[in-house]
């Protein structure tokens, strides 16, 4: 991880925290009897430490790194302990404990929060797993009843926004899986332009950081509790974005410029699952095995990323393979070895659609030739996207042709599209007609899926409103198992 011995001590805004306080915790797998546990803080930390136990009052195990890391246009350290050694499917409860000056009294207090530790690969018991993807930071500067210019669907006065959905229904699901575009902190510049956000150019890396920094406490109440896997997206590397004419890359904040926020602020479990950073890695969960690709970088093959297509100023930077094909290889080889046995289920999880019922332009062909033919060989069931800011769910489809089992026993890949979580610019229209695969589509309301996983055959997959929490699609896949 990158680190940097000072981070920005002095901004405008306020701060939701001081010191050592521990904010913004997040969860993360990390294999089958390890968890992750990230928080912030505004001081360095010297010896980032977790105590934990079975119950709140007796946390008399402890975990601790030397890890607290930040770069130099952020505010904050971002603090990361692993926390091995625990018993699968069991309930603990944490509290960080450290502290600027390296003894055991920070000077902020923290309180004591719960997760639940992953099912064994081959627990056949049924769970639920939510995905939201493309989720920017709500309220006034964010998603509100104002969006920009030439967006729609605005929050209407009152309406619960996604982030309030996914606190409100937490006992819903085990956890959530993320594919890329978190918080929308790049947007403080488009935001400026627009005369939504006070300030001015010359602001960006504290607006950056007040963005990033607002949309992590709003979410925490959730990735405080529930592991939160992510996958890259281009607002995690976006240097060209508002519609700035003007602009250039000596305004875009270090944290927005090649992944170096968020290289800093996830820990995914890469390291053991032979992966690449918060990049490309897979985790099992009772009878799944998850895969997270990067459509980013590291597309591999000589092709030119979706981002260089896209003739813009930036092209989002990488790689971070070892070799050009590393995230191809590496995808082969985790897939290749996957036991259908243990984990009958596969889902793929990645940024960029390649089936949607939009223009060419958001179609991402390179990710399409890359990825598309891994996942038909190796009979990967479910594929989750976003970056179109919509929802849509397609028949079962393998290199353009729908499979004609549709839902029942199909051989080809599903694939949930759900964009649809919400940031400043509100929702995208789908085209009209829609395409030849799509199933179902809803592109007026915000909302999450929920993939309920009943047995190794059937799988549902919901779309849920997070103005209402009513489901307002919902379809199951048959997978016959040999
Ligand atoms: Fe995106």
């Amino acid at each position: 991880m990158a680190s940097s011995s000072q981070a920005i001590s002095e901004t405008h805004f306020s701060r939701s925290a001081d010191g050592d306080s521990p904010v913004q915790h997040r969860l993360a797998f990390h294999g089958p009897t390890s968890m992750a546990i990230s928080w912030n803080t505004y001081e360095a930390v010297q010896t980032p430490t977790i105590r934990y136990g079975f119950s709140k009052d007796a946390l008399i195990f402890s975990a601790r790194s030397k890890v607290s890391t930040t770069y130099p246009t952020s505010r904050t350290w971002n603090n990361h302990v692993i926390v091995e050694g625990l018993l699968p499917n069991t309930r603990y409860y944490y509290k960080v404990k450290s502290s600027s000056d390296g003894s055991d009294k920070s000077k902020g207090q923290d309180q004591v929060y719960s997760f639940k530790t992953p099912r064994l690969k081959g627990d056949r018991t049924p769970y639920t797993a939510a995905l939201v993807v493309d989720m920017g930071v709500m309220g006034s500067d964010g998603l509100s009843t104002t969006v920009g210019k030439g967006a729609a669907n605005p929050l209407k006065p009152g309406e619960t926004n996604t982030i309030q959905r996914l606190i409100a229904e937490k006992d819903s699901y085990e956890f959530v899986v993320h594919p890329g575009d978190l918080a929308y902190s790049d947007y403080w510049l488009k935001e400026v332009v627009q005369g939504y956000l006070p300030g001015n150019i010359s602001a960006g890396p504290e607006l950056y950081e007040k963005l990033n920094e607002e949309f992590y406490d709003q979410l925490q109440p959730v990735t405080s509790e529930k592991p939160y896997m992510v996958g890259p997206g281009n607002h995690e590397a976006n240097c060209d974005n508002g519609g700035y004419k003007n602009y250039t890359e000596s305004i875009c904040p270090m944290g927005q410029t090649n992944f170096t926020g968020y290289i800093n602020r996830f820990n995914m479990p890469s390291a053991v699952s032979g992966g690449q950073g918060n990049f490309w890695y897979s985790f099992d969960y009772g009878m799944t095995h998850y895969v997270i690709f990067d459509t980013e970088t590291d597309l591999g093959l000589g092709l030119v990323g979706p981002d260089e297509l896209g003739g813009g100023a930036n092209d989002n930077e990488g790689p971070f393979g070892a070799t050009m094909n590393a995230q191809r290889d590496w995808l082969i080889k985790d897939l290749r070895s996957v036991n259908r046995k243990l984990t009958p289920w596969v889902v793929a999880a990645g940024h960029r659609p390649w089936y949607i019922s939009a223009a060419a332009k958001n179609l991402c062909q390179p990710c399409q030739q890359s990825i598309e033919p891994i996942l038909i060989e190796y009979g990967v069931d479910v594929v989750l996207h976003g970056h179109v800011h919509a929802y849509e769910r397609t028949a079962p489809i393998r290199n353009g042709t729908v499979d004609p089992n549709e839902l029942n026993n199909p051989s080809s890949p599903w694939y949930i599209i759900n964009g649809a979580a919400g940031h400043y610019d509100g929702l995208d229209s789908l085209a009209t007609p829609r395409a030849n695969f799509s199933r179902a589509s809803i592109d007026t309301l915000y909302g999450f899926s929920r993939l309920i996983f009943h047995n190794e055959t059937h799988l549902t997959q919901e779309f849920v409103s997070s103005a209402t929490g009513q489901v307002m699609d919902s379809a199951t896949l048959y997978k016959k198992r040999k």
